[in-house]
């Protein structure tokens, strides 16, 4: 069995990109549709009311697209909205928060595990609930951390005023010994090389968006979903804004030209 329906990602904007890429590279032979909602982003500072309304609508979006599956790669998404978007809509949806506590779970020596993130995905405790549903013996410490994401827009992965904050949020996890951090948060891959010099060597760091592009291979699998006969792929990018700001910052994330990117209407 073969399907050839792609494969659909939403994000609150650009950072979803990481998932996109990840994606990508575990699945070379699906085409994405990849939708950014940049007129509403941030999410991370939204209720949950507001949150799961969006993504109902961005879900919809990308069923307009007839896609297979949809990933949710928002951190804060997923850890408001997962469980009523699958109530609502009948693709297998998958969200970032399970694939990264079972990948933490796996890693962690000492039963000590940080999450960081968004104050909307910390505050949910998304990350805390899914790994003790793993391990009762695994205590969890979050901390939000908002600044991190402006930081990664304005580019700034390598700065010193990255690392003073990132040492300021990230102190208290540090004392706590943890031995794994899971990055909860689409722009927090970028930032690994300023918390690893921070948390040290021996801290795992749990990415998120690597975890989920896993699980999604292995859910097309299982159901018979994966394209056997890939063509010449065509990604599609949408976003909710014009699409200049996501073309610029998206590039950087990705390390290449995006190309086709239109204004979902
Ligand atoms: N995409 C969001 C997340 O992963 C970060 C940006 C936002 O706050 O919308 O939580």
């Amino acid at each position: 069995m073969s399907d050839t329906r792609p494969i659909g990602i939403f994000d609150s904007g650009v950072g979803g990109l990481t998932v996109f890429s990840e994606v990508e590279k575990a699945l070379p032979g699906e085409e994405i549709v990849y939708f950014g909602d940049t007129a509403r982003v941030p999410y991370g500072t939204k209720s949950k009311e507001t949150i799961t309304k969006f993504s109902v609508e961005n879900v919809e979006f990308l069923m307009e697209h007839n896609v297979k599956l949809v990933l949710v790669a928002c951190n804060t998404a997923s850890s408001l909205s997962l469980d009523f978007l699958k109530r609502c809509f009948r693709v297998p949806i998958v969200g970032v928060i399970a694939p990264g506590a079972r990948n933490a779970v796996d890693s962690t020596r000492n039963n000590r595990i940080g999450v960081v993130g968004t104050n909307a995905t910390i505050i949910s405790g998304a990350y805390e609930k899914a790994v003790k549903k793993i391990s009762g013996r695994i205590t969890v410490y979050s901390r939000s951390c908002p600044l991190f994401v402006p930081l990664v827009e304005e580019g700034w992965v390598d700065e010193k005023v990255t690392y003073e904050v990132a040492s300021i949020y990230l102190k208290g996890l540090k004392s706590k010994g943890i031995d794994t951090l899971i990055l909860g948060c689409t722009h927090y891959p970028l930032l690994k090389g300023v918390i690893k010099k921070f948390m040290g060597g021996k801290v795992v760091l749990v990415d998120s968006a690597r975890e989920v592009a896993k699980e999604a291979r292995f859910i097309l699998d299982a159901n018979g979903l994966l394209n056997k006969n890939p063509g010449r792929k065509r990604h599609k990018f949408f976003v909710s804004d014009e699409p200049g700001p996501f073309i610029r910052l998206g590039e950087r994330f990705l390390k290449r030209k995006i190309k086709c990117v239109r204004t979902a209407v």
